[in-house]
């Protein structure tokens, strides 16, 4: 044997979301019921390949003759597509020449590449709500950068909490960089209002911070136009700005990895220049990415029928998250006992947090095979009009 290089290595904690999967899949208990993973299900609680996506790809199949490489910023037709569908028709048309569009792989990836960027170009300290998706803090403090979180909600009252948001955002260091999620605010499902956009919008105006926006849930929350509102919003402001778009919901491409950077300046020379940094970033990471997502999406998205076909797939998808919440929030509000559960009615997209305790969230998942995020996080998506009514009872027989 050689020198050994490897022996010291400890083991990395397992990831939060991905570990549970593991135990859920793990689970003999032929009743389990799995309410932590983060993707859309089904009534069969499947995660569907669309409709729409099919049809694209038997399209490609026929149609596409080269797997030769993208460019490094990927497939222009998927950019021009996805940044018409964030910062809507008409804006970009307008004002597309000052938005640097890269292709990414999917959300997180755009995260990524966005925290390079802005670690390298702009500044290293970042805010994100607290809570918010756990792989925030890891993508931003891998690229270098000062981590620090904003208040966002009260997990006692089970409310969002605007005014200590607004002031700790307020004594932010000019320059920082703040993460926001424009809509499904992931984990807790509760949404700014446009006016509070509009409020926060001011304040990032007067005190210098820099938007990050993560539109992880474009269509899943109240539409596919109306998600887009508060980066709409900023973006009609002149406000430069950071979007991170994923496509892994929306059109059910999870494992294809397609997502975007957005990067909104403020001249096409500013823009030109951006671009140059963004792709060395690319280039010196994965060179250039995947063509089979972007492809489909670009076909879709400019294929009037498809667009069609898949706007109304997205609205069921919608609407199914919808009427289960509503189911879950009629059978448990007057069944429980101890807590109220009204709030639940007003979360938005995939989401919500129920505000169970840990040992409650420990009890659920070791007496009734029932999973969540530890935090007690639920995907109303993991929930069916079989299974609803006995997560009610393991709720309430926990404590609920
Ligand atoms: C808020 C948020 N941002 C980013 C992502 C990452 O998306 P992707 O799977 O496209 O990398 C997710 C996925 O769960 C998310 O919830």
């Amino acid at each position: 044997m050689g020198k050994l290089f490897f022996h010291h290595v400890a083991s990395a904690p397992q990831d939060s979301i991905f570990g549970l999967t593991a135990l859920f899949e793990a689970d003999p208990r032929p009743e389990k019921i799995n309410l932590s993973v983060g993707q859309y299900r089904n009534d069969q609680l499947v995660t569907p390949v669309l409709e729409s996506v099919k049809l694209a790809e038997t399209f490609l199949q026929r149609e596409e003759e080269s797997k030769e490489y993208l460019p490094i910023a990927g497939d222009p037709s998927y950019i021009n597509r996805v940044g018409a569908l964030v910062f809507g028709d008409f804006f970009w048309a307008a004002e597309g020449k000052r938005i640097c569009g890269v292709q990414a792989l999917g959300g997180t990836g755009a995260l990524r590449l966005g925290g390079e960027f802005l670690k390298q170009e702009v500044g290293e300290r970042v805010a994100i709500s607290d809570p918010t998706w756990p792989n925030h803090r890891g993508v931003f403090s891998r690229c270098g950068m000062v981590v620090e979180a904003y208040p966002y909600y009260d997990l006692r009252k089970n409310v969002q909490e605007f005014e200590r948001m607004y002031q700790y955002l307020k004594n932010l260091t000019p320059g920082t960089i703040v993460i926001l999620h424009p809509c499904c605010h992931n984990p807790t499902g509760a949404d700014l209002s446009l006016d509070q956009w509009k409020v926060l919008l001011k304040l990032f105006k007067e005190n210098g911070l820099l938007p990050f926006f993560d539109f992880a849930y474009q269509g899943l929350g109240r539409s596919i136009e109306e998600d887009a509102e508060a980066i709409r919003l900023f973006a009609a402001e002149g406000m430069e700005m950071l979007v991170a778009c994923s496509q892994s919901k929306n059109f059910g491409l999870y494992s294809e990895r397609v997502g975007a950077l957005f990067v909104v300046t403020e001249s096409e020379e500013t823009q030109a220049a951006v671009m140059t940094k963004l792709q060395t970033i690319v280039r010196t990471n994965y060179s250039n990415p995947p063509r089979h997502g972007s492809s489909i999406i670009a076909h879709i998205l400019s294929t009037p029928v498809l667009k069609q076909i898949w706007k109304q797939e997205v609205e069921a998808m919608n609407k199914r998250i919808e009427r289960l919440r509503h189911r879950l929030v009629e059978e448990l509000v007057p069944r429980s006992r101890q807590k109220d559960y009204r709030f639940l009615a007003q979360r938005v997209g995939m989401f919500c947090f129920t505000g169970l305790k840990k040992e409650e969230v420990v009890r659920l998942q070791k007496d009734f095979a029932i999973y969540m995020t530890m935090d007690g996080r639920i995907n109303i998506a993991g929930l069916s009009d079989q299974n609803l009514t006995a997560v009610v009872h393991a709720l309430i027989e926990v404590g609920a």
